[in-house]
């Protein structure tokens, strides 16, 4: 049997991980959450329903600041921690820097510290595209050392990835840093851009482009990213590792509308607004490390993966309108 740890297994790349987790076979699943307001709440009890069904998972609801309360809850059973939870997002990390560099980079210091305490000797930490920052170099690679973050969300990022090879050094942690790029799917973050235009486009209500629309992302189809996590819990090698996670098909912001056009079935009404501090105007994944190490093979075409989101997301809003009154789920554990 065994036993992981996933911590922000309420959100959404977290729950979507534990969806796969829970179907195989021996594995025992302990999701530690604080269930925080970033966003509705309802939305991660939502994700979470169907988990607490299963024999071989459980529900910490708590919080990765609480060092003593780690110490209290996770012992030396455990043979993997996955780190998902963070205060996420670029805007929050400008608007509270303190926070998210609390619960990014001093939360993650306290979760290495119990895996050295309790001897769990695998760390897989989610870290993001953002860490290259403004480097021009692309597609951007694993080995370019030169990141160049321009938002204090990316630092923490790179902070933490930083202090996860400390812990490979010191104490022999195999260590490894998964650099999202731009997820999406159900379950996603009302905050992210995708969410916001489907939202808004379905509601026939104007939506702000900042910048002149040629910005590029690589986005990533959650479905695939959580095969990427998965391959990291295989590998072997001990050592301190990055990976991309992204999909290598570089999107401009204006076919990306285009695209959410044509799956919610109406056009756009744009606003058009100047470039936002702290966003980079472009990502672009080499993923050739991640294809040879993870067998990670990104495969969701951004139209389907569009179409996935779409479906969740008219499910979640006839939930939300047919259930206004819902009482809050209190603490579960
Ligand atoms: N979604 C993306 O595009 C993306 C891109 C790059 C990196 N990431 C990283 O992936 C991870 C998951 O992101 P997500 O989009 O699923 O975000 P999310 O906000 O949906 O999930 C994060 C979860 O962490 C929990 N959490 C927050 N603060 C906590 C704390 N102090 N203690 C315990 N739990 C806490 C939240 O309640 C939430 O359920 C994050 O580390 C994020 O930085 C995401």
């Amino acid at each position: 049997m065994k036993k992981i740890l996933v911590t922000g297994g309420s959100g959404f790349i977290g729950s979507h991980l534990i969806d796969h987790l829970l179907q195989m076979e021996n594995v025992q699943v302990t999701n530690l959450d604080n269930m925080d307001d970033f966003y509705d709440r309802r939305i991660k009890e939502a994700n979470i329903l169907p988990h607490l069904q299963a024999k071989n998972y459980e529900f910490w609801e708590a919080d990765v600041f609480d060092y003593k309360l780690l110490m209290e809850l996770i012992d030396d059973s455990f043979d993997a921690i996955i780190h998902l939870a963070a205060k996420a997002g670029v805007r929050p990390s400008i608007r509270q820097p303190q926070h998210a560099q609390k619960v990014n980079v001093e939360g993650t210091l306290n979760l290495l510290e119990i895996a050295r305490e309790r001897g769990i000797s695998k760390f897989v930490y989610a870290s993001s595209s953002s860490v290259y920052g403004i480097n021009k170099r692309v597609p951007w690679r694993e080995e370019d050392t030169a990141c160049q973050p321009i938002s204090p969300y990316a630092a923490t990022k790179l902070a933490a990835e930083h202090l996860g090879h400390v812990y490979h050094h010191l104490y022999n942690i195999q260590f490894i840093a998964l650099r999202f790029f731009t997820v999406y799917g159900p379950r996603q973050r009302p905050d992210l851009a995708i969410h916001r235009f489907v939202d808004r486009i379905h509601r026939g209500l104007p939506i702000h482009v900042y910048g002149d629309g040629s910005s590029m992302r690589d986005y990533t189809y959650v479905g695939d990213v959580v095969q990427g996590i998965l391959g990291a819990l295989q590998l072997q090698q001990p050592g301190h590792h990055i990976f991309n996670l992204g999909n290598n098909q570089t999107v401009s912001l204006k076919a990306l509308i285009a695209a959410i056009e044509e799956v919610v079935g109406k056009q756009a009404l744009l606003v058009h607004l100047p470039p936002q501090a702290g966003d980079v105007p472009l990502t672009c994944a080499s993923i050739e490390k991640a294809q040879q190490y993870l067998k990670y093979q990104p495969a969701t075409e951004l139209k389907q993966g569009l179409q996935h989101f779409y479906q969740w997301y008219l499910e979640w809003k006839h939930h939300r309108e047919t259930m206004p009154d819902e009482k809050p789920l209190s603490k579960i554990g």
